[in-house]
């Protein structure tokens, strides 16, 4: 049988998020609302439908050609938005109907909504699920004989109506002969002025229409984004499903609880996750690694056997067996080459560090092609920045950089070169050499033991 079509009401503010961004477009585990439903969606339809308003271009530039967006110029309720799809829907066949804001749908129960709704012959189905608070939902009233009757929004329910736990979840599977026949005629509600999709249920099945609700299992997976409380808590949810997958495939977590993960992260087989790491975005990280605590890696690829603690990496390569930390800051445009190491208060900034170079301790390297087998002594500083430009510097192959120098870009640093510990060095330093800038050392006998001795006296 094809596949219904679907269509993701995603047009409305948000009020409740109290926020300049659409909601649909909040993030969870770095992708926003709507990318979750649209996933699910398209595992089981045939063409999906957005319908968009506010925040408008935003969306449509976020997700891109590949669906169908209409415009809901006014945000006049769930109904109304659909009414706007309408012409853009075949004359026969299904239709599923979402809301952008339900991320944590799952397309396996939307395959079962759909299979459900075809095996009762029914005009319209509503996903429904049982909920401990069902406060803020739409409640599903049922008649004496449990048929579903119609459904009844917070604003208006009876104090007897307060206490059905059955919400709706604002997922739908609809016939599109009877929606293209009854949608057009949806009443204006007259508290709110909206139109609610709602509403349709009681017509439909006024109409004698057959109208059934599919109850879902996992309640939790209904939850529908309105504030930013319930934004935190999916968000939790989804971070357990990535984890979940990821300890599944082979990796440690010794603490899943303070490791955040974002959607389509990858990482393999036997790395161990310390306690207190995030990583973002295009982050992929290969096996037998061991990561954090206390790390932070924004779209940053991690080759295997790599030690990385303590630190924050963006936008950088991290090669195999390179060993990073504690305390490091790793900034975009660099690449850690194989068995590299960065130690403690160190700042790479757009730079390679070559194969088994040390910076081991206190260093600042900007802007730098650094060759392999090179040490920089503790506290030796790349000077990249004048005050107006930014300059660039090469290290070869096993030069030493002696402790505490200054090296003034744009330089040259040659293979095998030696720089002497306290210099300030400008001009290039040809291969080999060794390059001395500091004041000639003046020893005062006795002074020393004299100094010391009238300091005491006081
Ligand atoms: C809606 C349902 C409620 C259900 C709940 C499930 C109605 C009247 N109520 O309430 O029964 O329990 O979802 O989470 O349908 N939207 C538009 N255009 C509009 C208004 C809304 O596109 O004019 C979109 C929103 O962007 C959102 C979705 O429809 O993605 C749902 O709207 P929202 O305001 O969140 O509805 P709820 O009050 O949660
Ligand atoms: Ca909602």
């Amino acid at each position: 049988m094809e596949q219904p079509r679907a269509v993701i009401l995603a047009a409305g503010e948000g009020t409740r998020m109290k926020s300049s961004l659409p909601k649909v477009l909040h993030m969870l585990c770095g992708r926003p609302l709507l990318w979750y439903v649209l996933e699910s969606a398209k595992t089981v339809t045939a063409g999906q439908v957005l319908v968009i308003g506010h925040g408008a271009e935003q969306v449509r530039d976020y997700f891109g050609e590949g669906f169908t967006y209409v415009e809901q110029q006014q945000q006049l309720g769930t109904g109304h938005a659909l009414q706007q799809v309408l012409p853009y829907l075949p004359g026969s066949g299904e239709v599923l109907v979402l809301c952008g804001d339900t991320p944590l749908l799952e397309s396996a129960v939307l395959e079962q909504l759909i299979s459900f709704h075809r095996q009762q012959g029914a005009a319209a189905t509503v996903l429904t699920a049982p909920m401990n608070d069902p406060s803020g939902y739409g409640r599903i009233i049922r008649d004496q004989q449990g048929r579903v009757q119609k459904i009844v929004e917070e604003l208006h329910l009876t104090p007897e109506q307060k206490m059905v736990q059955e919400i709706n979840t604002g997922s739908y599977c609809f016939d599109l002969q009877a929606l293209k026949s009854f949608l057009p005629s949806l009443p204006q509600n007259t508290i709110k002025g909206e139109y609610y999709l709602t509403e349709l249920i009681p017509i439909l099945a006024d109409a004698g229409y057959k109208v059934e609700a599919y109850v879902i299992e996992d309640a939790q997976q209904a939850l529908g984004i309105n504030d930013r409380l319930q934004l935190a808590w999916a968000a939790s949810r989804m971070r357990e499903k990535i984890n979940a997958a990821l300890m599944r495939s082979g990796v440690t977590m010794i603490d899943p609880a303070t490791t955040y993960l974002d959607m389509g992260v990858e990482i393999g087989r036997d790395t161990v996750i310390y306690p207190q790491t995030i990583m973002e975005g295009k982050t992929r990280v290969g096996q037998n690694c061991r990561l954090g605590p206390g790390l932070h890696l924004i779209d940053t690829i991690v080759g295997d056997e790599v030690t990385c603690r303590q630190a924050v990496v963006m936008e950088s390569v991290l090669q195999d067996g390179a060993n990073i930390g504690p305390y490091a800051y790793i900034r975009p445009g660099s690449t850690i080459e194989a068995g590299a190491k960065i130690g403690d208060f160190v700042e790479i900034k757009n730079s390679t560090i070559g194969r088994g170079s040390k910076v081991p301790h206190l260093s600042y390297v900007g802007d730098t092609q650094m060759g392999p087998g090179v040490n920089m002594g503790a506290g030796s500083i790349v000077v990249n920045f004048d005050g107006r430009h930014k300059h660039v510097t090469s290290i070869e192959e096993g030069a030493f950089i002696g402790c505490n120098s200054n090296l003034i870009a744009p330089l040259k640093v040659g293979k095998g070169a030696f720089i002497a510990a306290g210099s300030t060095v400008s001009r290039d330093v040809p291969p080999g050499s060794l390059a001395i800038s500091r004041p000639k050392q003046d020893n005062k006998e006795g002074l020393g033991r004299r100094f010391l001795e009238t300091k005491k006296e006081k």
